[in-house]
């Protein structure tokens, strides 16, 4: 039987399914990933722009970065492979979305059981007091600086720094108990989000790889399909019998 059918058949009879999903899911709505071809990382320095460390030497560097990020954000539309994983999640009883991106094209999609592992550029919060303010456009130099001596910093889990903890042990509970477990678009090099694909404790859950090239997740995938998730995240779902868009909730 092919990966396809044989994931689909899976994902039909699946009680618990847990997605992971990282920056090849948004790859087909325009957005680069980190360590592809003109990667970010490939055309701009991480310690730089994604720590604490490179915040408190140049903030305006760091935040005219995420500007420019969350601009290409929001100008970008969620794929079909968002839309699919929204509608898979209208037919499966438990469904839980864990995703390393910050782009909220699954929300947008219309996703609601969505963990945002990485953080998000909705929000704004202060590196002293911890106030959040909403982020409705670029963010200035002039507003950087809060009225309690710190500094507004992107909601964003930067290099060296701790996942949200609920947020952390609610996609750890979601990935031990489901029977399905889709991995989509990530390199799985980055911890502790990979171990979320590659320490699954039930021996009877089935995981699956959807990326076009090869990673580290294959070696403990059960089913590996090498397509772009926007292709192959619609086919999986009309194989298994569920439409696009249609609520079918059973
Ligand atoms: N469909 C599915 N997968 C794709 C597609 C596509 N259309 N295009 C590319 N990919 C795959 C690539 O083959 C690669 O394996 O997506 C993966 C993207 O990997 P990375 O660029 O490493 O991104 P990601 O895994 O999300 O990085 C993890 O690292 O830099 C940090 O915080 C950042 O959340 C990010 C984390």
């Amino acid at each position: 039987m092919k990966a396809c059918d044989e994931a689909a058949s899976r994902i039909a009879r699946a009680t618990s399914v847990f997605v992971l999903t990282g920056a090849g899911m948004s790859s087909e709505s325009g957005l680069p990933t980190f360590r592809g071809a003109n990667g970010l990382w490939r055309t701009h320095r991480v310690e730089v722009l994604a720590s604490e460390a490179g915040f408190a030497d140049d903030p305006e560097l760091v935040w005219s970065w995420y500007n420019e990020r969350r601009a290409a954000h929001a100008a970008a539309e969620p794929n079909a492979g968002h839309l699919a994983l929204a509608a898979l999640e209208r037919y499966v009883p438990s469904f839980t979305l864990a995703t390393q991106n910050v782009d909220s094209l699954h929300l947008r999609a219309g996703s609601t059981n969505v963990l945002e592992l990485h953080g998000h550029l909705r929000e704004a919060r202060c590196d002293r007091c911890g106030e959040r303010r909403a982020i409705t456009g670029p963010l200035a130099s002039s507003e950087i600086a809060h009225a309690c001596g710190g500094r507004l910093r992107p909601d964003i889990v930067w290099f060296g720094e701790a996942l949200p903890a609920a947020t952390w042990r609610a996609a750890a509970q979601a990935s031990a108990r489901a029977d399905v477990v889709l991995v989509v678009g990530t390199s799985g090099v980055v911890e502790p989000a990979a171990s979320l694909a590659t320490r699954i404790p039930r021996a009877d859950a089935c995981v699956i790889e959807v990326n076009p090239d090869e990673t580290v997740i294959a070696e403990r995938a059960d089913l590996v399909i090498r397509e772009p998730a926007a292709v192959a995240l619609p086919r999986l779902l009309e194989t298994a019998g569920m439409r696009n868009g249609s609520s079918g909730a059973r």
